[in-house]
C-alpha cells in the first residue's frame, strides 16, 4: 500500500541543513497495524505528515498503492488523501462551539455526497467509536477521550481505506489511551490499515508492528 524509497526531509536552519528524515526507506501493506515510536523530535510528525501527503519529501519516492505522490500536484494530492486517508491530528483540531455531528460531517461536506447520506455516514462513524449518542453535543461540552473519538470519527467519513494518528493518547489519560488504543485495533481489525505515531512504548504495543526512529532514521522494525 505504502511504500517510501530513501525519503529525505531537509530543513535549512539558518546556515545550516537539518535532516528531519534522513534517507528513509519504509514499507506498509494493506491491513497492518504500525506504531512508529520514538523519542520527542526524532522526526515521527514529519514522516506521517509525508505518508499523509500533508507535507513532501524533499528527496527520495513515495509509492501509494503503486502510485507516485511524490510527482503529484497539490490537487492530485487532495485527492488521493480524500478519497483513502483518513488523519487524526494530534490536537484534534476540533470546531469547538459546532456540534459532534457537524464535525464529522464536515471533511464529506467538501465533496459530492448529499448531505442525508453524509449525515447517515456520520452517525454510523459515531456509532463505531461508541459516541453516537454525543452527536447533538457542542465539541468543547466533550471529555478529552471523547474529543478524540470525534477527531477518529472524522478521520472515517470518506471510509479511508489508511488510517493515521499522530499521538492518540498524548493528551489523554492512560485508562482512557486504552480505549482508544482499542478503538484502533478494532477499526484495523474491520479491515483498515492503521499507522500510529508516539513516544510511548506501552501504547505502540497495540500494533502488529513496531518500528522505532531516531534522529529521522528507522533503527529497527520488528
Ligand atoms: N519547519 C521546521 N523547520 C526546522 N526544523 C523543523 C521543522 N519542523 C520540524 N523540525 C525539526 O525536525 C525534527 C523532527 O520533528 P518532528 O517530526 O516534529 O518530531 P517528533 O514528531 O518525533 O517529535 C525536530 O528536531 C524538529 O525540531
Ligand atoms: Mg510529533
Amino acid at each position: 500500500m505504502i511504500e517510501l524509497n530513501n525519503v529525505t526531509k531537509k530543513y535549512k536552519v539558518g546556515e545550516n541543513d537539518f535532516y528531519a528524515l534522513n534517507s528513509l526507506s519504509f514499507k506498509v501493506e494493506k491491513g497492518e497495524f504500525v506504531s512508529i515510536c520514538g523519542a520527542s523530535g526524532s522526526g515521527k510528525t514529519t514522516l506521517l505528515n509525508i505518508i499523509g501527503t500533508i507535507d513532501e519529501c524533499t528527496e527520495g519516492t513515495y509509492l501509494f498503492d503503486g502510485l507516485d505522490v511524490s510527482s503529484m500536484n497539490d490537487r492530485k494530492r487532495a485527492k488521493l488523501r480524500n478519497e483513502h486517508i483518513g488523519f487524526v491530528l494530534q490536537d484534534f483540531a476540533l470546531i469547538n462551539n459546532q456540534t459532534v455531528l457537524y464535525n464529522v460531517m464536515l471533511p464529506a461536506l467538501l465533496g459530492k455526497t448529499k448531505y442525508k447520506a453524509i449525515k447517515s455516514n456520520a452517525l454510523k462513524a459515531l456509532q463505531s467509536v461508541g459516541i453516537a449518542d454525543q452527536a447533538q453535543k457542542k465539541a468543547n461540552q466533550l471529555s478529552g477521550g471523547q474529543r478524540q473519538r470525534v477527531a477518529i470519527a472524522r478521520a472515517l467519513i470518506n471510509e479511508p481505506d489508511l488510517i493515521l494518528a499522530d499521538e492518540p493518547t498524548g493528551q489523554l489519560d492512560s485508562e482512557t489511551g486504552k480505549q482508544i488504543m482499542e478503538t484502533f485495533k478494532k477499526l484495523n481489525n474491520e479491515g483498515k490499515t492503521v499507522i500510529i505515531v508516539t513516544h510511548d512504548k506501552t501504547v505502540a504495543e497495540y500494533g502488529n508492528r513496531l518500528v522505532m526512529i531516531s534522529d529521522g532514521k528507522i533503527v529497527s522494525d520488528i
